[in-house]
């Protein structure tokens, strides 16, 4: 089965998907995090896997941003939004920008798709290098292991007048890896077209997360309300190189 058309041939739907996200809201509350937290004088900040750019767009106001994410038609929507804005195809586990940062985030559970505590280990190591010290990292949880539940329908209708898109799934786990199988109807004037969209997502235990974080050189903490409902954020401050 093909994987991640969410990322692929359905990234031109993904903002119009994603449409209920208060991305504005949620800037506002990482710039607050960030002056609370940060203890670098700079602004440079980077978004890993910034998809579409959804938080890009505010925070770019205060920030000099540059975007990685793995996906080229992500991106390239991206790019699109954001002429002026840096934009680096890059896998968060393996990337080497060879400069560094005040700020990283990486949001809305894509920190999940690294899957395993082994390749967590390998992203946060690189966040890490990547950071000035006392630079600030932040880290939105996909669900936390205690708190997913399997067995759940969900459903997510758009309805525009030129393209009405119905996205179902059913929540499943294998061990700790979260199984979100999406099963989409897409009508546009060309007709419906029906397709699925597999994704697998880490579950990660949030002791382990931060003692990962500590042992690469974060002063660590959770924050159980971050910017949505029912996901934890992680707050790395940089300590030393
Ligand atoms: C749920 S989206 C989040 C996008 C954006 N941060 C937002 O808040 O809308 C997840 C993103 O993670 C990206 N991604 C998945 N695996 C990745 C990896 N290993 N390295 C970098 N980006 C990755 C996908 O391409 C996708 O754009």
């Amino acid at each position: 089965m093909k994987k991640d058309r969410m990322y692929s041939e359905l990234a031109k739907y993904y903002d119009l998907i994603y449409g209920w996200k208060d991305y504005e809201k949620e800037s506002q509350k990482i710039h607050n995090i960030i002056k609370k937290y940060k203890k670098t004088s700079g602004k440079d900040l980077l978004d890993v896997a910034c998809g579409t750019g959804g938080h890009i767009q505010f925070l770019k106001h205060h920030y000099r941003i540059v975007g990685i994410d793995l996906n080229k038609e992500m991106l390239g929507i991206a790019k699109k939004k954001f002429p002026k804005i840096k934009f680096v195809k890059a896998d968060m586990a393996v990337f080497d920008l060879k400069r560094r940062f005040d700020i990283i985030i990486c949001l809305f559970g894509s920190i999940g798709y690294m899957k395993t505590y082994n390749n967590l280990k390998k992203a946060v190591n690189n966040f890490s290098k990547h950071l000035n010290p006392g630079g600030l990292v932040l880290i939105e949880d996909f669900v936390p292991k205690k708190d997913y539940k399997i067995g759940i329908p969900w459903a997510n209708f758009i309805d525009k007048p030129n393209v009405k898109i119905a996205r179902m799934n059913l929540s499943k786990r294998r061990g700790d890896i979260a199984i979100v199988d999406f099963h989409f109807l897409i009508a546009t004037k060309k007709g419906v077209e029906y397709l699925r969209d597999y994704h697998e997502l880490g579950l990660f235990d949030i002791n382990k997360f931060l003692r990962i974080m500590k042992e690469n050189n974060f002063e660590a903490k959770y924050l159980k309300d971050g910017l949505m409902n029912g996901r934890g954020l992680y707050i790395g401050i940089k300590s030393s190189n």
